[in-house]
């Protein structure tokens, strides 16, 4: 059979989850050669089913199921699924494109943009593709093009992150508390550690020792593996903000050749997977709402020189962290798969 005619089995773990159910949209949308989709989720939700291009697809529990004969298998079931089925997935031959933190950080795992480092894929000795964090993966869209041409020394970025990026739960408990606030009741919260409806919170994942949390901490081992580049410094904040889709971040760089606003900008439109939105008005800058949420691309405004650094700009980045952040770049890690053959 000819690599065109070639369709795949594919396997999507956590498919009931909101990442999980975007990938089947997405493997829709994107046509992937599917020939046989395999939902996989948790004893709780076998026996019920999912929608894959427009027809019912049977749920199963993912630690009764035989992985042999999957071809592609796309994880987003949280860090202990990963580590305990994607090994087992991989040694029963399917390639593994897992999306939570489980092997990021292992020397023999990849950790691919599709839009960056796309050729990393092919190297994966253990049959497994480590999908980036959300927050990283939007920034290195729009960062990898002027690290290229002008070396990016250092970053500066504050996250604005989006409950989506927590999951079904955390999506249901903005909502639960913007309704009970609104009629005079408490938050309760449950998912987050405090209330999220109206709030903010300057808190994602573990604290570390060094004081900075561990999502903070992601976005400066991914920045400095994806880019193949240990000298990069990166200081984060990661803050959850109560907007349902889209992360957003305020990022200073600095630069080894000084990047005006106006090449940065001319690079940045014609980079892939990137959509520049500058204009100096009222609304002439992407939000989660206007223009990110349930779109693919990476958007970027307020591109303007940082006035306290001669060599330094600031940009806002916007994005779908449940599309570009986790799904679409997991299915584009697929079609790139799908290519090899
Ligand atoms: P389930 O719905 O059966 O719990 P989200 O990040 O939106 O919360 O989604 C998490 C996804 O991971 C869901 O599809 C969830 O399935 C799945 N999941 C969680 N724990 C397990 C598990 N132990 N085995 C298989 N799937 C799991």
């Amino acid at each position: 059979m000819s690599t065109a005619e070639r369709r795949f089995t594919v396997a999507v773990v956590g498919a009931t989850g909101a990442v999980g159910e975007t990938m089947l949209a997405i493997l829709a949308e994107r046509q992937f050669p599917v020939g046989k989709l395999i939902a996989l989720a948790s004893e709780r939700s076998a026996g019920g089913d999912v929608l894959f291009a427009g027809r019912k697809v049977d749920v199963h529990d993912l630690a009764k199921f035989d992985p042999t004969g999957v071809d592609i298998a796309l994880f987003s079931a949280g860090g202990s699924v990963s580590k305990e089925y994607g090994p087992k997935f991989a040694a029963a031959g399917a390639v593994v494109i897992d999306n939570s933190s489980a092997f990021r950080y292992d020397d023999d795992v990849p950790l691919v943009v599709s839009e960056v480092n796309p050729e990393a894929v092919k190297n994966r000795p253990r049959g497994i593709i480590a999908n980036p964090n959300c927050s990283t993966m939007q920034m290195l869209v729009a960062l990898a093009p002027i690290h290229r041409e002008y070396g990016i020394e250092r970053i500066n970025v504050a996250t604005y992150q989006s409950v989506s990026g927590a999951g079904r739960s955390a999506l249901e408990e903005l909502g639960r508390q913007t309704g009970a606030l609104l009629n005079f009741q408490e938050a309760d919260p449950q998912r987050f550690p405090v209330q999220i409806a109206f709030n903010l919170i300057p808190h994602i994942d573990d604290f570390m020792e060094n004081g900075y949390t561990k999502e903070e901490m992601k976005l400066v081992w991914e920045t400095r593996k994806i880019l193949g580049d240990d000298s990069i410094q990166v200081n984060p904040t990661a803050v959850r903000v109560p907007v349902f889709y889209g992360h957003s971040e305020a990022v200073a760089i600095e630069t080894t050749r000084k990047v005006t606003p106006e090449a940065a900008r001319a690079l940045l439109e014609n980079a892939p997977g990137v959509e520049v939105v500058d204009e100096r008005k009222p609304g002439g800058y992407p939000t989660p709402v206007t223009h990110a949420s349930g779109n693919d691309a990476v958007y970027v405004g307020r591109i303007r020189e940082d006035f306290s650094h001669p060599r330094g700009l600031n940009l806002w980045i916007v994005s779908d962290n449940i599309r570009k952040g986790a799904a679409l770049n997991a299915v584009q890690l697929a079609e790139l798969v799908a290519k090899e053959g």
